[in-house]
């Protein structure tokens, strides 16, 4: 299952990308409208990509009377991805989007680093959701968390039925005359293919600890990264960053992968999910 990541891609703006998608996940919606961040907000490194949008969006209101009606035309499930500044915010969109037909999956967004986040820990903001909706909820954590196998079994424990692994993490970039922060915002998300080896220490680890379904992402741009996303726990991959350079990239990492399950003889993504842990336990740090 190939999804987008969000922030990463205007469905609206760019139906025929969605289309490539097996679910498309909106951009973050707030319980308010938000402006975001000042510009710059997107600047590109020598390897990677960091942004500071600051989760710019049209508010629940705005979604659900504007947007995703329009969405939901695409006819591609569509998974909403929630964000908030206190437990409570994430409570009020759930509840709005639990009578939601078009919506078949609900993000926690947990972890941005461009805006403050809520006081309330990972867990308490899973716990506060959970009864305000019947949809699957999917924990999109920060691999930046102190002990992430431990956040991840917290919000197991609080109700999440999913993981979606991971979210940028704290970059800056400098001018190279001036050096003056490039981005308005000064810090801002890293993301691209610098975060690979992190996003899938964070896949193996909490597969392990948890069981639970995983959307991997992060600097996925091939087949290949997908398949090892698989293999280190995820049941689905996003494509994130990719997706600025590559539209294709949804089409053209679909066949890259089967091609590549089919060159090892896996029947399909599942045989490859898990794969990397088939030597059994180890210690894992
Ligand atoms: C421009 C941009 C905007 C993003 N906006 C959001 C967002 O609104 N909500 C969210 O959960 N993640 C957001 N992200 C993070 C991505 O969903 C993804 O977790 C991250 O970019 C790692 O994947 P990648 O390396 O393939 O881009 C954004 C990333 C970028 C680059």
């Amino acid at each position: 299952m190939i999804l987008n990541a969000s922030g990463c891609l205007d469905a609206l703006e760019a139906p025929e990308v969605a289309l490539g998608l097996d679910a498309f996940v909106t951009k973050t919606v707030t319980p308010q409208p938000r402006e975001g961040n000042r510009p710059v907000r997107i600047a590109e490194t020598e390897v990677g990509m960091l942004n500071s949008i600051g989760l710019e969006n049209p508010g629940i209101d705005g979604l659900l009377s504007d947007k995703l009606p329009r969405l939901a035309e695409l006819g591609v499930p569509l998974w909403v991805s929630v964000g908030g500044f206190a437990a409570s915010d994430y409570a009020e969109i759930c509840a709005a989007l639990d009578d939601r037909a078009e919506v078949t999956t609900i993000e926690l967004n947990l972890s941005c680093p461009n805006v403050d986040e809520a006081p309330e820990s990972a867990a308490e903001i899973v716990a506060a959701a959970r009864p305000e909706t019947r949809k699957p909820l999917y924990a999109k954590l920060s691999p930046a968390a102190t002990d992430l196998p431990e956040t991840a079994r917290a919000v197991q424990s609080a109700g999440a039925d999913g993981l979606s692994l991971v979210n940028t993490m704290r970059g800056l970039a400098l001018e190279e005359k001036t050096l003056q922060p490039r981005l308005g915002h000064e810090l801002g998300g890293y993301s691209g293919q610098g975060l690979k080896p992190i996003a899938l220490a964070a896949v193996y680890q909490c597969y392990r600890a948890t069981g639970l379904p995983i959307v991997g992402m992060g600097g996925i741009t091939s087949g290949r990264d997908a398949l090892e996303f698989l293999a280190a726990g995820a049941r689905a991959v996003a494509l994130g960053t990719i997706l600025f350079a590559d539209p294709e990239a949804p089409g053209r990492v679909r066949r890259e992968l089967a091609e590549e399950l089919d060159a090892r003889g896996l029947a399909g993504t599942e045989a490859a999910t898990g794969l990397a842990h088939s030597r059994g336990p180890v210690h894992v740090a």
